[in-house]
């Protein structure tokens, strides 16, 4: 299952992708938003993330105009790897190396065609593991490490 969620600037690309999502069968859940009211990305960023740390999905797609404010938002939520792409290499090599779970489309940087491409290879490439796997490692020590500074 694949999380999706968007703010207005990214609404009409997360249409784009869902149409996509629909014909290629791939089960999504949209957590929003529904229009092209002005809304704030962070609370799609945050209920989709959730959705992956709750395992309710494995992965999440998420725009705003950028994908930038939304992926900042994104990597704050513990167990998240957002990656922000706009090109097929940083797409194919966010899953191989950093394991991404979540690609970030900037809706007013990328045309539909090239997000579908961005799209398809973020969900077809899996984790090359091997000394990748030390490195997303650190990182996940890197959260930990700041949460029990947090408690401390
Ligand atoms: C909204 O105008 C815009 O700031 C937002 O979609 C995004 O680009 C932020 O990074």
């Amino acid at each position: 299952m694949i999380a999706i969620g968007s703010d207005h600037g990214g609404y009409e690309l997360k249409c784009c992708v869902i149409e996509y999502l629909e014909k290629k069968a791939i089960e999504y859940k949209d957590f929003g938003c529904y229009d092209r009211s002005s809304c704030d990305y962070p609370d799609f960023a945050v209920k989709a993330c959730s959705a992956i740390v709750e395992g309710i999905c494995d992965k999440a797609l998420l725009f705003c105009g950028t994908g930038i404010g939304i992926s900042i938002a994104a990597n704050k939520v513990p167990g998240i790897r957002a990656a922000c792409c706009s090109d097929v290499f940083s797409a194919k090599f966010t899953r191989l190396h950093n394991d991404a779970n979540v690609l970030c489309l900037g809706g007013r940087v990328v045309g539909a065609g090239l997000a579908l491409e961005l799209v398809e290879t973020f969900l077809t490439t899996e984790f090359e593991g091997g000394r990748h796997s030390r490195r997303v490692e650190k990182i996940k020590e890197i959260e930990t490490n700041s949460r029990s500074r947090q408690n401390n």
